[in-house]
């Protein structure tokens, strides 16, 4: 059991590896964002009809992002290109110092959080750095049952639980500072409704994939090289089901 910034952890192996090492990036590139003192301003649960694998596959590319997303493509310019990153751009040295969102990341100009109308829900986080505040979104994921995304005025928290091979229960937190909770002007439902919209765009799309594995013309998936997350996330699987 591990408790780090108001989260429990507990691991079901009795060996379990580093806490941190669970994590996809250092934990203190959190470090400016007040975990510990944030509440829980709105939850919301959804099923999704996929096995959790489905889930985490569609979480590593986004290729679907433009056709699926229309609404979150238009906030992060380069999902609208297809891509989570700079990096992922074939052609990225043609636009390497371009700080166009399009190209660098980041959220449309003018907008600052994922919420309806780009705006922050209430108080944004004091202490936060001017890159921190400009990349609008910082995933931490930890496989297989957890990530998190801060934003500069609520954090996202996202936790996968199997309830059987092709049901996936998904319960998102916002987490707000007491200040942001306790304001009448304040106004999570933005933010809420904008993940909703996203989640279940994502949630039916999984459902479409889960259904197509029961397709008698399926045998086995292609990845393509934009999918090379999706092949690290396959990696890691194969590791975990041979770790001793
Ligand atoms: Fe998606």
């Amino acid at each position: 059991m591990t408790e780090w910034n108001g989260f429990v952890f507990s691991a079901l192996t009795p060996d379990p590896p580093p806490f941190a090492a669970s994590f996809d990036l250092p934990l203190d590139r959190l470090a400016d964002w007040p975990l510990g003192d944030l509440v829980v301003g709105h939850r919301l649960e959804k099923t999704i009809q996929c096995n959790w694998k489905v889930f985490w596959e569609n979480y590593n590319e986004c290729l679907h992002c433009p056709g699926v997303h229309p609404r979150l493509a238009q906030l992060v310019p380069i999902y609208g290109r297809a891509l989570l990153e700079r990096r992922d751009d074939p052609r990225w040295q043609d636009h390497a110092h371009d700080d166009d969102p399009k190209y660098g990341g980041g959220l449309r100009r003018g907008s600052e959080s994922w919420t309806m109308d780009g705006q922050p829900v209430g108080a944004t986080f004091p202490g936060l750095s001017a890159e921190d505040r400009k990349v609008g979104h910082l995933y931490l994921t930890a496989y297989p049952s957890v990530f998190l995304v801060a934003h500069l005025d609520y954090v996202r928290v996202v936790r996968l639980l199997p309830l059987g091979p092709e049901r996936t229960e998904m319960s998102i937190e916002f987490l707000v500072l007491p200040e942001t909770l306790a304001d009448p002007q304040s106004d999570i439902s933005k933010a809420v409704e904008f993940t909703n919209i996203v989640m279940s765009e994502d949630a039916d799309v999984c459902a479409l994939n889960q259904r197509g594995l029961h397709s008698l013309a399926h045998a086995n998936g292609v990845l393509m090289p934009e999918e090379y997350a999706i092949r690290q996330f396959q990696d890691w699987v194969r590791a975990e089901l041979t770790r001793p």
